[in-house]
């Protein structure tokens, strides 16, 4: 038996507070509405795809389908999308679904279609968790309780002969959805177990990230040592016969760790935004620079979670110095001590480390949005 799905896409989203249509929104590269076609697509279980858009809609959702399914306008209300949609159904059954509800898995799917097969028309539904009343300004009128109680969801399934029927009964009138109008003009209305998962995205909080991104990044930098230069790490300095070379304080450590943090999100790095021939950053001090790299991060809304750096040294012994150099990291980058992992080495006499002519540091950064 063929089966056909109607994807009602062509509301406004008015209740998200978006600013625009809420099936617009995006999460992994993708609008709302592509990830509901997507569910779909990827289930294998439909032969035919049909979204309803507004008319000011109707090109961007044509142009995001790119062909894998049918556009055809909607209506003002739900009811007005539906009906237009089912003109250009070619399934024995039909699924009517919510653009709004893209966590549908392919199970409620299959289990629609079967519900359909065993009992004609059928709706997805959840229990109620919470003891719901009916209120009027601001004062209960009934107690419903929650026994017996079920939220409806969607894809609701029919036959299309039978739910094409309904609707042409329906005339004008305005339903709270194709179940209600199945019911009230062909009868027996079956329910199967919908999921807590497939919501349907309406408030502003529906769209509000519910775990933090977090994102990472690594940076490595190089510095020539020389005599008659101060040799400085994480804004520590360190006594040394010789110090780093560089436009600014030559803060080697600080710099690979600037360039983890504008890495972790894709900002480019030091170079790019404190220029080495810009006569401002002579003799800079890195740290300043380090506290100009978080506020462009904060602006992106992230903070640093953790750091972890290795200084690549043939010479001074830095194991005693570290944990100050540590502290002062930590401090700069209001992280917690145990979130800064700071480690040295030698390179065994290797190459020009090994030679003591420049050190070296590989950093990573991760990044958490606040
Ligand atoms: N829908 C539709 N045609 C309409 C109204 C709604 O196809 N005239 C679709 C919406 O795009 C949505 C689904 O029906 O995917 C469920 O409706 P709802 O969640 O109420 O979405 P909106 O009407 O867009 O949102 P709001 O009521 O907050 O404006
Ligand atoms: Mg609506």
């Amino acid at each position: 038996m063929n089966v056909s799905v109607i994807i009602a896409c062509a509301g406004k989203g008015e209740r998200a507070g978006l600013g625009k249509n809420k099936l617009f929104y995006e999460w992994d590269g993708m609008p709302c509405f592509v990830h509901t076609l997507n569910a779909f697509l990827e289930s294998g279980l439909v032969n035919q795809i049909i979204l309803t858009a507004s008319e000011e809609d109707l090109n961007f959702i044509k142009e995001k389908v790119d062909g894998k399914a049918t556009v055809v306008k909607g209506g003002l209300t739900r009811t007005d999308s539906v009906k237009n949609a089912l003109k250009k159904v070619t399934g024995t059954i039909v699924l009517i679904h919510d653009g709004a509800r893209p966590f549908v898995s392919k199970r409620v799917i299959e289990d629609c279609i079967n519900a359909v097969k065993n009992h004609g028309g059928a709706i997805p539904v959840v229990p109620c968790r919470d003891t719901t009343v009916k209120a009027d300004d601001q004062t209960v009128t009934e107690y419903l309780g929650k026994s017996g109680l079920y939220s409806v969801q969607t894809p609701q399934g029919f036959f299309t002969q039978s739910i094409r029927y309904a609707y042409t009964c329906a005339g004008d009138r305005v339903f709270n959805d194709d179940g209600e109008v199945y019911k009230e003009f062909v009868g027996k209305l079956a329910t199967f177990d919908g999921d807590q998962q497939n919501v349907k995205l309406t408030f502003p909080q529906d769209f509000k990230s519910p775990t933090p991104e977090y994102r990472f990044g690594t940076g490595f930098d190089c510095h020539k040592l020389v005599e008659g230069r101060k040799l400085i790490l994480g804004g520590v300095e360190i006594p040394h016969d010789k110090g780093l070379l560089g436009h600014s304080d030559a803060d080697v450590l600080a710099h690979a760790i600037m360039d983890a943090l504008l890495s972790s999100l894709a900002m480019r790095d030091i170079g790019y935004h404190f220029s080495d021939k810009d006569p401002a950053y002579k003799d800079a001090n890195s740290m300043d620079l380090l506290q100009k790299v978080l506020k462009m991060i904060d602006q992106k809304g992230y903070k640093p979670h953790n750091i972890s750096a290795t200084i690549m040294a043939e010479k001074p012994k830095l194991l005693k110095i570290i944990p100050t150099v540590t502290e002062n990291l930590a401090q700069a980058l209001s992280l917690p001590i145990d979130s800064v992992g700071i480690g040295a080495t030698t390179l065994e006499g290797l190459g020009f480390v090994g030679r003591e002519e420049g050190i070296c540091v590989h950093a990573t950064a991760t990044v958490i949005q606040k």
